[in-house]
Order: structure tokens, then sequence, then C-alpha cells
């Protein structure tokens, strides 16, 4: 398990991120199992970023789970819908009881679209509540279960956790680099191809809070919301992306009929 070594650059499989004009930069896509840290400051459209990376995967038939800690789900997908995101095109599975999440994922088994689910806190509150060891780690642990359960039942590309800000909020890591380390580690050893939200702070000293993540993590695509000519501008570049040879400038990033563009040099804004 976990990523393989390989003796030629074109035995790297790629998860596309479907933003269209960044995959063509970065060989195709990000590596399969990297773990990258999609950072941003509040508003730079990170969810519907990872969403739609997620969603466009499953209309390609792989699985992923999305772990909402501080929007709930509705509020999430009435945003994607919102988006002209259709997701009668994927088998959307909302989970808010974890007990029930390996049927669940059994039940994805059966269908011809690929399987989206979507957890929200109040499903990992209640676990955290239900397991007798303590507060502190349990919340990594419990997202750990929570692929390892889908994981027993079906194939999972891909992960999204939104937000690290809120899992820190919540666990309260006492050693991050250390709990962040295996958190990670642990997510390339089970070949899930995963991306932690990371709020940045308005300066945009650091991508992400305790400075240690962007070290940590295989890959960092920036988000940002530049304002010109009282126009605000929104743009994406990627920092890092190991295993990679990637263009590192710095792309417009649009919107239009449910897709994200990296266009370069963008619209000039309107005077
Ligand atoms: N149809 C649309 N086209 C383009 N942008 C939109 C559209 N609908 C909403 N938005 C923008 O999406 C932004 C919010 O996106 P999203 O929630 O993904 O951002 P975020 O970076 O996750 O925000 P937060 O920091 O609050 O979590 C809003 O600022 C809104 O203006
Ligand atoms: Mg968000």
């Amino acid at each position: 398990m976990g990523i393989p070594l390989i003796s030629d650059k074109s035995e790297i499989a790629r998860i596309k991120t479907h933003i269209e004009g960044l995959d063509e930069v970065m060989q195709g896509g990000i590596p399969k199992g990297n773990v990258t840290l999609l950072s941003g400051v509040s508003g730079t459209m990170k969810s519907s970023l990872a969403f739609s990376i997620l969603y466009y995967n499953c209309l390609e038939k792989r699985n992923g789970v999305y772990l909402s800690l501080e929007q709930s789900y509705i509020s999430l997908l009435n945003h994607m819908v919102n988006l002209d995101i259709d997701l009668s095109k994927i088998n959307l599975v909302i989970t808010t009881d974890l007990s029930k999440l390996e049927n669940r994922a059994k039940e994805a088994t059966n269908s011809s679209k690929g399987t989206l689910f979507l957890i929200d806190l109040a499903a990992l509150r209640k676990e955290v509540r239900d397991t007798k060891t303590g507060e502190r780690g349990n919340w990594l642990n419990v997202i750990k279960n929570i692929v390892r359960k889908v994981k027993t039942q079906i194939e999972l590309d891909l992960f999204a956790l939104d937000s690290m800000s809120a899992l820190y909020v919540l666990s309260d890591l006492e050693n991050p680099r250390t709990d962040l380390f295996h958190l990670f580690e642990f997510f390339r050893d089970e070949g899930v191809t995963s991306f932690f939200i990371s709020e940045m702070p308005l300066d945009r000293s650091r991508y992400g809070e305790f400075d240690v993540e962007d070290y940590l993590s295989d890959g960092i695509i920036f988000v940002d919301r530049t304002e010109k000519y009282r126009k605000v501008v929104r743009s994406v570049a990627i920092i890092k992306m190991r295993a990679t040879d990637c263009d590192l400038d710095i792309y417009t990033l649009e919107f239009e009929n449910g897709k994200f563009k990296a266009v370069y040099g963008g619209q000039p804004p309107l005077v």
C-alpha cells in the first residue's frame, strides 16, 4: 500500500483537479496519494474548489469523502447547487451517523455512479463523545476511522477536510508537528489523495496555522483575491507539488457553468 516506488515518471498515477488550465501545467494532475493544502483567506472559494475536485472525480466513477467541520451539509450543498453543480449526476451519500457509515458504503457499491460521502460535524461530535479514550487526539482517530470504515467496503480515492482551523479548534493539538505528520502519513499510506483546507491569516504570512503544514504536505494550492481598480480578482497558484514539474505562475481563477478555470492573465479588470 501507499505510494509505490517508480522507475519511470510516466508511472505516476495522477488525480485531476478539473480546474481547466491547471492540470495542464502540472503534468496532468496531483500525484495519487499526495497530501495537498488548499490555502487561502476567507471567501476565496476553498470549500467550493475542494468540493468541485471531488465532484468531478466522482463523475469519473471515483469515490470521495468530504468532511465538513464548520459548515453544515445543507449550507454547503445549497452553495454548490447555486454554483450549478448538478448533484444528481453523482451518488451523494449524506451521513450524520458514523455507526451507519460502513453500511452506507456497502450500499454505494451497487451504484453505477461515483459516490461522494458528505459527513458533517454533528456526526463527528457524537462519535467523539461515544469514544471513551479521552478527548485529545480523538478527532484525528475519528478521521482515520472514517477512512478505514469506508475502505472496508469500497475503493476510496479522494478525501477533503474542511477545514484545518476547525479541526484545531476542536482537537487542541498539543504537538501539531507530530500529530499532523502522522495524519498526513496515514493518508499517503492509504493511497487516498487528500485535500486539507487551510485558512490563512489576512496578512498571508503563512499557508497554515502552525507554520508546519506547508513542510509536511506534498502540495500547496493557494487561492487568493486581489483588489484591482475596485474589482476583486480571484487567483490560483501552485506553490509546490512534490513529484511534479509544475508551473508556479499565478493564474486568474474563474468560475463559469459549474467549472473552475485557471486563466493565464485572465480578464483585464474594467476600469
Ligand atoms: N455562482 C457563483 N459564481 C462565482 N462565485 C460565487 C458564486 N456563488 C457564490 N460565489 C462566491 O463563493 C464565495 C464563497 O465560496 P466558499 O464558501 O467556497 O469560500 P471559502 O473560501 O470556503 O469561504 P470560507 O472562508 O467562508 O469558508 C463567496 O464569496 C461567493 O461570492
Ligand atoms: Mg469554506
